[in-house]
């Protein structure tokens, strides 16, 4: 079973990307399951509310700590990832000390009405999960271009995008789990390692 923490950068009531989030959870392979993460009811973050952690920000935690790996899937906004998801990631690696994202095995996709896809967005969020020296998919993220004739009707994904998300989320699922299997061999090792007292 593969635990992944599922976060939208989108709290828009037709999201592309919330429609593409839920296409993942019906294309991922058996076994693996997704945890939504709630970054609509978070406060804004502000460093004197830390001594009383709120409530929607203890639950954010909870299920990033939980999960094998996290998925972000955000759309673009103006050069870089949306304000609402910056939010919820500050919110994520605090207090100090006990940053939830860090050393998540983390995958990136999303959708944009651009031409250029999600590209830009996707970029800047690489740059803080690698501040977070957390391992990142890299095989083959997706930029999807999307318009109002990408999802039928009834929301799904068809032909090569359905194709190519499909994919990505097998690969992503199977890359977690050999993630977490090297770190907990890692771990076993370096306990292994130790002098006996
Ligand atoms: C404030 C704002 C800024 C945006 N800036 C960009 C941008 O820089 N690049 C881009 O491709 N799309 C940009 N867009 C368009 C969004 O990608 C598009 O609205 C997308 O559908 C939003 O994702 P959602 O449908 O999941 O809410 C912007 C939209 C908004 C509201």
């Amino acid at each position: 079973m593969t635990k992944i923490a599922l976060v939208v950068g989108s709290i828009r009531a037709d999201s592309y990307n919330h429609t593409l989030a839920k296409n993942i959870e019906q294309t991922a392979p058996e076994g693996v399951t997704f945890q939504y993460v709630d970054i609509a009811s978070l406060p804004l973050f502000n460093q004197d509310d830390e001594v009383s952690f709120p409530a929607t920000a203890s639950a954010l935690k909870a299920i990033v700590d939980d999960a094998d790996g996290v998925l972000f899937v955000t759309p673009e906004y103006n050069h870089s990832f949306t304000g609402v998801l910056k939010n919820a990631i500050d919110w994520g690696s605090r207090p100090w000390g006990n940053n939830s994202w860090g050393g998540k095995p983390t995958g990136i996709i999303g959708a944009s009405i651009s031409p250029n896809g999600a590209k830009f967005a996707q970029d800047a969020l690489a740059g803080i999960v690698d501040y977070f020296v957390s391992p990142r998919y890299q095989a083959e993220n997706v930029s999807l271009v999307v318009d109002e004739t990408t999802f039928g009707e009834d929301g799904r994904l068809s032909g090569e995008t359905l194709d190519q998300v499909t994919a990505y989320i097998t690969g992503f699922a199977a890359w977690v789990e050999a993630e977490n299997t090297r770190t907990q061999r890692e771990a076993d090792l370096a306990a292994q390692a130790q002098p006996v007292a």
